[in-house]
């Protein structure tokens, strides 16, 4: 097992815009390990989902260097991401995109179908994780029937139902009440302890202090980062 997850080296990422490419990150310097419980936080526009979105493979950076679990992201093909993505990687976005008119269990199914799962271990597998998050009798709500919080579980539950290495939330508690946030952090620490790792975004101190390491973003750079716990998880 590769204990190594992330190795960014001077990444940076531009998009192009009307005026020319523009710079939104710049020499992101970061190692995440497959143990690790890492919060990103830091103000609006700071670059925090762009940052998420390389983590999580959804695009490449502009330069710089990024190997997942060993291996260079820029010599690998739009399809073979997707493998990867679907094999190591849970995503939960800030506004869930969950697929308004399938069912919440064909949400969730659907990672499963995409990585080849047969039909009987998908409805065990769906059925499992939706019970564990508390919505085993809205198997075939539509999402507009649910509330943001039960939402926002189901978003958890699509990210988690392939057992990812790696699980990627932004924004996890954002919309959430502070009971329905404490269920929902509580849910990620107990994954955590399981050995997925997990990258969070927060604007919340309260929640990033849960974390054992705490990445602060500003201007598209990391300005600091604090370790929680010991030195030692700092290899
Ligand atoms: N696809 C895009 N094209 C151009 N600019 C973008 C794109 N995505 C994000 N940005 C810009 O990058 C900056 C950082 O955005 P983002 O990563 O969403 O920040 P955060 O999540 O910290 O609020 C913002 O100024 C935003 O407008
Ligand atoms: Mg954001």
């Amino acid at each position: 097992m590769i204990k190594l997850l992330i190795n960014m080296g001077n990444v940076s990422m531009s998009y192009k815009t009307k005026s020319g490419p523009t710079k939104i990150l710049h020499d992101i310097n970061l190692n995440i390990y497959k143990d690790e419980f890492v919060a990103i936080t830091g103000p609006s526009g700071a670059g925090k989902t762009t940052l998420l979105n390389l983590i999580g493979l959804l695009e490449k950076p502009s330069g710089g260097s990024y190997h997942f679990m060993g291996q260079p992201v820029s010599s690998l093909s739009g399809f073979k991401l997707g493998l990867i993505r679907n094999r190591h990687i849970g995503f939960v976005f800030q506004d869930f995109e969950l697929i308004n008119d399938l069912t919440i269990f064909k949400n969730v199914e659907l990672p499963l179908i995409y990585g080849g799962i047969s039909h009987r271990q998908r409805i065990q597998k769906v059925t499992r994780v939706l019970t564990k998050l508390g919505l085993s009798k809205h198997l075939h709500y539509l999402p507009v029937q649910l509330s943001g919080g039960q939402q926002q579980r189901v978003a958890l539950a699509r990210a988690m139902v392939t057992e990812p290495a790696l699980l990627i939330c932004d924004e996890p508690t954002g919309n959430l009440d502070c009971q329905t946030a404490e269920v929902i952090l509580s849910l990620l620490e107990k994954l955590h302890r399981q050995g997925c790792a997990l990258v969070i975004v927060t604007h919340d101190m309260k929640v990033a202090a849960r974390a054992k390491r705490i990445i602060i973003m500003e201007n598209g750079m990391i300005i600091s980062t604090k370790n929680i716990i010991s030195q030692e998880e700092e290899k």
